[in-house]
């Protein structure tokens, strides 16, 4: 198949409409989109990608409208998270509505919803949504944050790409558990724990033994990885064969690397991950160095997509 990249949100509403999947910019990382109440569409996403069924779609709405057609009515915390932060980088987790197809949900009754802060995103999803929309990578390799690693995994797997320039975050939705008396964060993303709790102050973390929860059935699988091995610097002393290796982080290295990526700040450092990863893999080095961060703000998002690269 032919993959069309496109500037015109019209041209890509379309293939959409007709029951198409098309990659698109949101603020976080490029996603996958198809048609929510699509079965087919929706069955295609996860073939494109070799993503395991059992793992749910997130539903991307641009409208309070487009939200009451995929859930049931939401909670009192629910409602306080939307109004604070849709639209953003929070996906927000509640009872689905009979509308959404259980293959969207992997067979829960609950559905992921989130309205994207991107202006090519909205459009797309107010004319063609609501929209299904993994992050639009080959399953288990980084999420994309660009058209050129878009088309790397998925050119000729999907019908259109379209265009927008480099993503802001970098870095995917925080996936937030509102079905539970008090809200939880089943996955660590853009918006910060501190975020969340300036609003539901009660908001619980995401526990170490949440991979085993079939609450959150995404984290249990491989994700993130590049095909170099990824290493956290700061757990050694040294490092193996820097001439053939990577590193990112904020501070200069002190050995002399294949490539260095130095960022001027956490956010800069979590927006440049993934395309670092994909840099390293195209000049088919062997290993990549991330430098340790705190676990706050956003470095607790940051340590865990490093982690998890690292197959920790
Ligand atoms: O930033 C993002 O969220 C990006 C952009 C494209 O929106 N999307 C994204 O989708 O990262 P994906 O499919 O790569 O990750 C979705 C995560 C998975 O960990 C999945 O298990 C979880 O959200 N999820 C989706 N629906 C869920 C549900 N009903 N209950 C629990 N977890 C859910
Ligand atoms: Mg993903």
């Amino acid at each position: 198949m032919d993959t069309l990249c496109t500037e015109s949100v019209e041209e890509a509403a379309a293939v959409i409409q007709r029951g198409g999947l098309c990659a698109f910019p949101t603020e976080t990382v490029y996603g996958l989109g198809a048609n929510v109440f699509d079965k087919m569409a929706v069955r295609k996403i996860f073939e494109a990608k070799g993503r395991p069924p059992d793992n749910p779609l997130i539903v991307h709405v641009a409208n309070k409208e487009q939200i009451e057609q995929v859930v049931s009515r939401p909670n009192e915390a629910a409602l306080r998270l939307i109004k604070r932060f849709f639209p953003g980088p929070l996906t927000v987790v509640l009872e689905k509505s009979e509308s959404v197809p259980e293959s969207v949900t992997a067979g829960l009754k609950t559905v992921g919803i989130r309205m994207p802060d991107h202006e090519l995103a909205r459009q797309l999803i107010v004319a063609a949504g609501p929209l299904v929309a993994p992050s639009a990578n080959l399953s288990g390799r980084p999420s994309p944050t660009t058209v050129s690693a878009v088309l790397e995994d998925l050119g000729g797997r999907i019908d259109c790409v379209l265009r927008g320039g480099p993503v802001r975050h970098g870095i995917e939705s925080t996936v937030v558990d509102c079905t539970v008396e008090r809200p939880l964060v089943l996955r660590s993303g853009a918006v910060t724990l501190e975020q969340l709790r300036e609003v539901v102050p009660e908001t619980d973390p995401s526990s170490p033994g949440e991979e085993l929860s079939p609450k959150s059935p995404g984290l249990k699988h491989k994700h993130y990885s590049p095909r170099a091995t990824v290493m956290i610097a700061g757990d050694t002393a040294f490092y193996w064969n820097p001439k053939e290796s990577g590193y990112i982080g904020l501070k200069y290295p002190a050995e002399d690397f294949a490539r260095v990526k130095l960022c001027e700040s956490l956010q800069a450092y979590a927006a440049s991950l993934y395309e670092f990863f994909r840099e390293c893999d195209r000049e088919g080095l062997s290993n990549v160095y991330c430098e340790r961060v705190e676990e706050a703000g956003v470095g607790t998002a940051l340590m865990d997509r490093i982690r998890r690269a690292a197959g920790h």
